[in-house]
């Protein structure tokens, strides 16, 4: 298992409504539906827009600029033309949140 990354508190995460991991060039982003917390690639698959800039809305996040839908929980796509993105798991300690760095669904290969 890959060492878990430190995304940020949660009261960081109170104060921006989101965190940013990097990991080399690419970002994961973790977000909110208000009960839990989800860690998404933070590159949307039809354009590549910011996911975390996106709305929640009913278990998915929508992209904010041509509004792909993806399920919260595991990157799924719901919309013909964005593909699934990577998705993450997220561990709660205390007041920290970490992700792991291993996705735990990515997409197909090409
Ligand atoms: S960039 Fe996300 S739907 Fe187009």
């Amino acid at each position: 298992m890959a060492e878990l990354l430190r995304a940020g508190t949660i009261t960081d995460f109170a104060a921006k409504g989101h965190l940013i991991v990097k990991i080399s060039r690419e970002e994961i982003c973790v977000v909110s539906d208000g009960e839990r917390f989800y860690a998404l690639e933070n590159s949307c698959s039809h354009m590549g827009s910011q996911i975390h800039r996106g709305d929640i809305v009913d278990g998915n996040i929508v992209c904010p600029w041509h509004r792909a839908r993806f399920v919260l929980a595991t990157g799924k796509s719901l919309d013909l033309y964005a593909s699934d993105i990577k998705s993450y798991r997220v561990v709660v300690e205390a007041d920290v949140i970490y992700v792991d760095p291993e996705p735990v669904s990515s997409p197909p290969a090409p």
